[in-house]
């Protein structure tokens, strides 16, 4: 390798090289992803738009080490992810990357705080800095009185921001969010977007975002459409 690839290697966060994904059930074959080259660079937030079907979501699971691709490399800071462990990429994932889905996934048992822990707890952090950091991230989104309500006894818009806290406990290098406000009306749905751009900016993060809302895809320096598990355009991206 030259030193000067060694050099856009180190730059940029993330790197699909030839991404394929197929999914057999019975003697059905669906080519999910057909050969996705992206090159993502540290610190950028990206939008992901397609129709239903295109395989974003598909995209994001094989990003995020949620699932790994039939063909192809996918690298993380430079490390090749696709190549990984089951072991090592439990810890990779809960180390570097935070998610924020559709629907909040919190843990109905736990308090709000609590749930914003939950990443620290898995990677053995515990404790007053622990409570002191789930408590500082709860603030920041704006839920400072609500830290010891369980999610039934907050709102929709409310358990997604404590969603978004508990994606940036561990201060991922990349956050990957699957239609975040896909559940919300559109006044939630604006604050929720403010937030995820200015934390993103603030804590520097490499943000992917999955959204069938072209509005919010707009507001996303980097654009990428997909069509049937093939990158249509890339704006802001390379591939
Ligand atoms: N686990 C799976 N097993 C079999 N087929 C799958 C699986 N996951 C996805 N697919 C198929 O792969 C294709 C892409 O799915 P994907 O969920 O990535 O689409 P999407 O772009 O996220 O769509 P939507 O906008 O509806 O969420 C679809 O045809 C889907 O049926
Ligand atoms: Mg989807």
């Amino acid at each position: 390798m030259s030193d000067n690839s060694q050099t856009v290697q180190a730059t940029a966060a993330i790197i699909l090289n030839g991404v394929t994904k197929a999914f057999v059930i019975e003697a059905q074959r669906v080519e999910a992803l057909r050969g996705v080259n992206l090159r993502i660079e540290r610190g950028s937030c990206v939008s992901i738009t397609g129709r239903s079907g295109a395989g974003k979501s598909t995209l994001l699971h094989i990003i995020g080490t949620l699932d790994r691709p039939s063909e192809g490399t996918v690298t993380i800071g430079g490390i090749d992810v696709s190549r990984m462990s089951d072991q090592a990429t439990s810890k990779f994932r809960n180390r570097k990357l935070g998610f924020i889905f559709q629907s909040s996934n919190l843990l109905p048992e736990f308090s709000a705080l609590e749930n914003v822990m939950m990443p620290g707890v898995i990677a053995g952090i515990r404790g007053h800095a622990a409570r002191e950091r789930a408590a500082y991230l709860l603030n920041s989104v704006g839920l400072r009185d609500r830290a010891s309500h369980r999610p039934a006894e907050l709102s929709g818009g409310e358990q997604q921001r404590v969603a978004i806290a508990r994606a940036l406990f561990m201060e991922p290098e990349v956050l990957l969010a699957d239609e975040p406000t896909g559940n919300l009306d559109k006044g939630t749905s604006l604050a929720i977007q403010d937030l995820l751009l200015e934390l993103a900016a603030v804590h520097k993060t490499t943000m992917i975002l999955v959204t069938h809302d072209h509005l919010l895809a707009e507001r996303m320096p980097s654009r990428v459409i997909m069509e049937d598990g093939r990158v249509l355009s890339a704006t802001g991206v390379s591939q």
